[in-house]
């Protein structure tokens, strides 16, 4: 697939330029209808993130295994907050475009400070609703979106299940509700898994499969 010529890629140009970002830092605030959780994601917390421990309960390779991404295909990682899964995908599988893709600065900021030092040559950074992020819009072949369904107002998740195209596929990971943690957001800000294939299922989107993890359920499907 052709690069978009707006797809800023963070190892050329200004990647602190946020013009290169697809054109606007400021994306326009959604509205969250629908979103279970009432709040987005505070950067703030964007550290928790990166906690290495995380990978013991969502292993990465369990779930680029479960996104079955082909060769040289086009990934994007809604909503990839500090690019922790991101990074590990896109230096697994070198044949593949992965798109890191958000709709807070602040996040893409820390996303590309961390790559500064060690940079991935197939990741690429895009703000959310620019004109590099609509034109990923039935072009790609596999989306990722981790612990982000539930802050997706209805608005947002049209744009994220856009993103696919002809014979593309979504892997949506997030925490479950009805499993016993102590980690993660409170049980009424997320989806037990019925829950969230029910929300998916009345957009027409088609469920092929599911997965329980320690403490997250995957759906997948298109
Ligand atoms: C809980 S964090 C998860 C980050 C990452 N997926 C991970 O697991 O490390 C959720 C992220 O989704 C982003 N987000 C929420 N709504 C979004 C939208 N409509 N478009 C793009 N990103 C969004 C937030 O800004 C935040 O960075």
């Amino acid at each position: 697939m052709r690069e978009p010529d707006e797809l800023a890629h963070y190892a050329r140009g200004s990647p602190r330029d946020s013009n290169s970002l697809g054109g606007s830092t400021a994306t326009p605030e959604h509205d969250r209808h629908g979103a279970k959780q009432p709040y987005r994601f505070d950067p703030a917390r964007a550290g928790a993130l990166d906690d290495r421990a995380r990978f013991a309960y969502l292993p990465p390779a369990e779930l680029f295994a479960l996104l079955g991404a082909p060769k040289g295909s086009t990934v994007v990682d809604f909503g990839t907050g500090t690019g922790t899964y991101a990074i590990e995908l896109a230096r697994e599988r070198p044949d593949l475009r992965v798109v890191a893709l958000d709709e807070q600065q602040a996040m893409l900021d820390n996303l590309l400070a961390k790559l500064a030092p060690a940079p991935v040559k197939n990741l690429h950074v895009v703000m959310a609703r620019t004109p590099a992020a609509r034109a990923l819009e039935g072009k790609v072949e596999r989306v990722l979106a981790i612990n982000v369904l539930h802050e997706l107002g209805d608005e947002a998740l049209e744009e994220l299940l856009a993103l696919p195209g002809r014979g593309g596929r979504i892997l949506l990971v997030d925490w479950n509700a009805a499993a016993e943690r102590e980690v993660g957001p409170p049980r009424d800000h997320v989806y037990a898994p019925k829950e969230a294939a029910d929300r998916l299922v009345g957009t027409g989107f088609k469920v092929e499969g599911e997965k329980l993890f320690r403490y997250h359920y995957a759906l997948w499907g298109r």
